[in-house]
């Protein structure tokens, strides 16, 4: 099989082609290009209607890139797969009405996607895994932990019941005027961290056990960090400080998922690996930081390029999706859909 992929559910689009000869070999990435709007920073987060219209203008020309430059041709796709929730509607509307034009133009078959499925199973395409396995999504939108059986039985163990960790990190790095306000950019500055500002920070993410079982609750550490910040407002210029509490925050945020997925699958039987996947997964504090608490098991993450929106993870789960029923026809009925549960 040889899928296109167009995403286009929030502030990045992408065009990819993925092959895959057999279910048993890894997938090759034919040709890939994503293309992420920067005129949402200066409003401090993405705005929905820029972020459409944005879509609209860029997706024709990449697609002109596309059979302009690269050595795949369209005779030699058998298959478009477009994310069709869950993200925001204006923008899932450009990318799957572009997907279906296509698709109906080249007499193709048309492949819904969902782009929670897409980010769970884009750890496939570079690791050599079976079903099942349990992934932890970690993304701007969601913070979830799954049991993934296969492209259509895929369970929530746990979820945030508030924001999701990518949120608070934007949020945060919004508050501490770092530029663009992200979880790269905590990331980076933590990198620098010292040891001088130890006892000022060392309870200051503290929180009490969140207490409905499989829940998470990541808003509590945003309050703090606002507290904190207003009562510091030497941080916005002490660069030291700034380090040092992006990492006590960062471990924080981290201790928290880390010990809900630790909660979460002491109860499963036959899991050896555990995926982490989405923006946050690119975090290397966070991958070494699962290795090391939970050594056990295989700890498996996609390339960084794979773990933010990619057009690469969505053609790579229509041939998923497609592998998964017997005679896939085609989707071009499919609506786009700002909510989608994996569980569906
Ligand atoms: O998966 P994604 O591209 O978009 C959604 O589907 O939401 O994830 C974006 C999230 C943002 O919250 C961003 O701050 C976070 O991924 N992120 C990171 C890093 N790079 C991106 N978080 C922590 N460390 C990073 N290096
Ligand atoms: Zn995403």
């Amino acid at each position: 099989m040889i899928c296109l992929g167009i995403e286009t559910s929030c502030d990045e689009t992408s065009i990819a082609v993925i092959e895959r000869k057999t279910d048993l070999s890894l997938p090759t990435i034919l040709y890939h290009k994503i293309f992420t709007q920067d005129e949402h920073i200066k409003f401090g987060g993405v705005v929905p209607e820029v972020a459409s219209r944005g879509h609209l203008q860029i997706l024709p020309a990449m697609f002109q890139d596309f059979i302009d430059n690269s050595k795949v041709k369209m005779k030699d796709i058998s298959h478009i797969a477009t994310t069709t929730g869950p993200g925001l509607i204006g923008c899932l509307t450009v990318g799957s009405q572009f997907g279906k034009g296509l698709a109906l133009a080249n007499d193709i078959p048309f492949i819904s996607v969902n782009h929670i499925k897409a980010h769970i199973l884009s750890v496939k395409i570079n690791n050599k895994i079976d079903f099942p396995y349990v992934a932890i999504l970690t993304s701007g939108g969601h913070c979830q932990i799954i049991l993934v059986n296969g492209y259509n039985d895929m369970t929530i163990l746990s979820a945030t019941a508030d924001d999701s960790a990518g949120e608070v990190l934007d949020k945060v790095a919004r508050m501490l005027n770092l530029s663009p306000p992200n979880g790269a950019t905590i990331e980076e500055c933590a990198d620098e961290f010292t040891t001088s500002n130890e006892k000022l920070l060392e309870n200051l993410f503290k929180q009490p056990k969140f207490k409905i079982e499989n829940t998470m609750s990541f808003s509590g550490f945003k309050s703090k960090a606002r507290q904190f910040i207003n009562q510091h407002p030497n941080i916005l210029k002490d660069d030291k400080l700034k380090s040092d509490f992006c990492k006590t925050f960062q471990v924080a945020v981290f201790k928290h998922i880390i010990e809900t997925t630790s909660n979460s699958i002491v109860k499963l039987d036959g899991i050896d690996t555990i995926a982490i996947v989405g923006g946050v997964a690119k975090n290397k504090l966070l991958l070494t930081s699962l290795k090391n608490k939970i050594p056990n098991y295989n700890i498996v993450a996609p390339p960084p390029n794979l773990c933010t929106d990619n057009g690469a993870m969505i053609a790579f789960a229509g041939i998923e999706k497609v592998c998964s029923v017997d005679n896939f026809d085609t989707e071009l009925c499919a609506t786009s859909r700002s909510n989608w549960s994996v569980e569906e």
